[in-house]
């Protein structure tokens, strides 16, 4: 089975990648790291810990992460995405708190020593910001070749951003940290240009309703609270977009998309801050490092995740 460790900061879409890591059998989910964003990360910690407690996966481990971006000399932490994700980052459900506490070590030592553990077997899914993964990469450079696989949620290529005209909301929290994972990690980049095809609808979560039990009812109400936003910020789209348990299906199962090899970099100067873009200065290097996603097979993916987790709701 391959090793997965997901950093995220649990919202929504990142308790739908949390759901799909424990639902597909092909994946032994050996931590958690969390991150900032949605919420600040000791609301994402509880999170998660909330989500796997719902799950019955009280086996894998949560570990605090870094609190905000590493460029706190411009900021120290940003406002959350309240009017998305709802003040509490899970849609304003009620689940109990957790019977278990964060574990006690260090996050970025976490996730370091995995690497040296599992090596070519394990893969990191980052779906927050990118400022852990830098970190860890400051202290322990060799780990971008010892990592079996990076596949992240961020960014965006071929449409323009989700928070600004050019800036995807994960690369925006600390496109300092982005840019130094992007131009030095080999990853795969699944950003706006195909989660925001990868939606879901009422009639979805009706059917997890329609299982009667109580993760399938949390996880409907949570959803619905994520498409009444997505009807009021992007009324176009008919849906909300699966960003992040889209990373997590790309990890697993690389063809659910076509992608094109790049060097990346992302821009930190203000007036497009955040923006990812393929180097130009860098286009006739051999061996682009980062894997960008184009195109995706959602019907196909879309049918892997109903499966997927209306089969763990109805556990
Ligand atoms: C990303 O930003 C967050 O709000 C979501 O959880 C996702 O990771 C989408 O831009
Ligand atoms: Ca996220």
């Amino acid at each position: 089975r391959k090793k997965m460790i997901l950093d995220l900061d649990t919202g929504i879409d990142d308790a739908l990648a949390i759901a799909y890591a424990v639902a597909d059998p092909e994946v032994d989910l050996i931590g958690i790291i969390g991150s900032y964003g949605n919420v600040y990360v000791e609301d994402g910690v509880q999170n998660s810990l909330k989500i796997l407690e719902l799950l019955q996966a009280t086996d894998v481990p949560v570990y605090q992460g870094l609190a905000h971006s590493s460029e706190s000399d411009h900021f120290d932490r940003m406002p959350i995405s309240a009017e998305i994700h709802g003040q509490n980052g899970i849609g304003e459900i009620d689940l109990p708190a957790p019977k278990r506490q964060p574990e006690k070590g260090d996050a970025l030592d976490f996730f370091i020593n995995a690497v040296e553990k599992y090596q070519q077997d394990l893969i990191l899914v980052p779906t927050g910001p990118l400022t852990n993964l830098d970190a860890a990469i400051k202290r322990s450079p060799k780990l971008v070749d010892q990592i079996g696989n990076i596949t992240l949620m961020g960014g965006a290529v071929t449409v323009p951003g989700n928070v600004t005209n050019v800036a995807e909301a994960n690369i925006n929290q600390d496109a300092t940290a982005a840019d130094h994972v992007f131009r030095q990690a080999p990853l795969t980049q699944v950003g706006l240009d195909v989660t925001l095809r990868t939606l879901l609808t009422r009639k979805e979560t009706q059917q997890w309703r329609d299982l009667k039990t109580k993760a399938g009812a949390a996880f409907a109400d949570m959803v619905d609270y994520y498409i009444k936003a997505y009807e009021v910020t992007s009324p176009d789209l008919h849906g909300c977009a699966l960003h992040d348990p889209f990373a997590v299906g790309v990890a697993i199962d690389p063809s659910f998309v076509d992608t094109i090899a790049l060097n990346m970099y992302v821009t930190t100067d203000k007036k497009y801050y955040g923006r990812t873009t393929g180097d130009p200065a860098r286009l006739s290097k051999p061996n682009p490092n980062v894997k960008v996603a184009v195109n995706a097979d959602v019907d196909r993916y879309l049918a892997s995740f109903m499966e997927h987790l209306t089969g763990l709701f109805a556990k």
